[in-house]
């Protein structure tokens, strides 16, 4: 199933009791499609619009303007129990009352499905999240992770057109997390179910995602695939919100073909050998930088960190916009014990322009 959306708008008036008057924009004028059978992630801070997004998708929430496609049918209007979706929350929302096999029955049984009909469709999907040796069992027997196991169970039981996850994983620890993460990549590819997926890790998103969403306040910020959008953000926030350790910014200028930081030229910008000098702000990726005693960008090394694969070296350096930058070196290069200052040269494609007033990418 194919998603459509056009130029979706939604505005909250303001809450009750709040002390700030205004509307709310929570989601402004969106406008992408979700190709069929994909695993879309919407990305982005907390309030930047996710969930608003996906109850629009589901028809929890009305949009104020714009229109929503499954197919070529418009949804926009339709009733969420008519939009053929499966909807898992963060908190599992399982009732505590029912076995696991009652759960997952229960979207069948809501809607009078023979009981042995219902009885075997839950159990194709309990084998399909891998639980099917709990279906006797009570929610508050089981763990987090196979809580929520339960919840896709019961969310795929109708074999929907379009599954919709809001943060799934947040309540689960960080073993789970990435268990039950892979789970779900697994899932969506097995059953080909197009489905969208919200959450505000980007390590999460980028790590199962075929195209991600990024957000900010309301507005698109880059959809693409998660390696395209790592290597060429479209803006300082999307440079900034993906990558761990995150990426290095620092202010400095263009002039006459090079890149300058605090008076080094540390590395070439063909695109300003003919332009006036120029206040710029310089993304550098952690992996970016390489050891090299004769290299034209000097950081002050505070320490340094050995992972066993690699080596983060955590330096200062004054036209930094964070506190300590942050370059990554292979494990088997050697550094000079207790040195005060360390030289790098820079890799050309992890070094990222972006406009010192706009934060929209320059060219190098
Ligand atoms: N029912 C509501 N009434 C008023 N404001 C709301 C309501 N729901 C969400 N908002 C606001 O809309 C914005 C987007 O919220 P939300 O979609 O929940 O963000 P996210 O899921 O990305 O954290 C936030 O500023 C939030 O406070
Ligand atoms: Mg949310």
């Amino acid at each position: 199933m194919k998603i459509t959306l056009q130029n979706l708008t939604k505005i909250f008036p303001p809450r009750k009791g709040s002390a700030d008057k205004k509307d709310v924009y929570a989601v402004n004028d969106m406008s992408f499609e979700i190709p069929s059978g994909k695993l879309v992630g919407l990305l982005g801070p907390s309030g930047c619009g996710k969930s608003t997004t996906l109850f629009m998708l589901s028809g929890l929430e009305m949009p104020t303007s714009g229109k929503i496609l499954f197919d070529d049918q418009d949804v926009t209007d339709l009733a969420p129990e008519k939009r053929g979706i499966g909807l898992v929350f963060q908190n599992y929302a399982l009732y505590p009352h029912m076995t696991v096999e009652k759960n997952i029955m229960f979207p069948l049984t809501n809607m009078r499905v023979p009981k042995e009909k219902a009885k075997e469709k839950a159990l194709d999907a309990a084998r399909l999240v891998q639980i099917e040796e709990l279906m006797n069992r009570k929610p508050s027997e089981l763990s987090g992770g196979q809580q929520q196991r339960v919840a896709i169970a019961r969310a795929l039981v109708k074999m929907p057109n379009v599954l919709l996850l809001d943060e799934p994983l947040s309540n689960l620890d960080a073993r789970l997390r990435l268990q039950t993460r892979e789970e779900i990549k697994r899932i969506q590819t097995e059953t080909g179910i197009t489905t969208v997926f919200v959450t505000h890790d980007q390590e999460e998103a980028m790590s199962i995602c075929d195209i991600m969403v990024v957000m900010k306040s309301g507005f698109v910020q880059q959809i693409g695939e998660p390696q395209r959008i790592y290597d060429d953000p479209a803006n300082k926030f999307v440079a900034n919100f993906l990558g761990t350790p995150p990426i290095n910014l620092f202010h400095g200028t263009t002039a006459g073909g090079y890149v300058l930081i605090g008076g080094e030229a540390v590395a070439e910008s063909p695109s300003s050998a003919a332009e006036e000098p120029k206040n710029v702000v310089v993304g550098v990726r952690p992996e970016g930088f390489v050891y090299d005693p004769e290299g034209p960008f000097t950081l002050r090394t505070d320490h340094i960190e050995v992972t066993g694969r690699d080596k983060t070296v955590i330096s200062r350096h004054d036209a930094s916009e964070k506190p300590l930058v942050r370059s990554i070196i292979d494990a088997d290069i050697p550094l000079p014990e207790g040195a005060n200052e360390l030289r790098f040269r820079l890799k050309p494609n992890k070094v990222f322009l972006f406009d010192a007033e706009t934060e929209e990418r320059l060219p190098l």
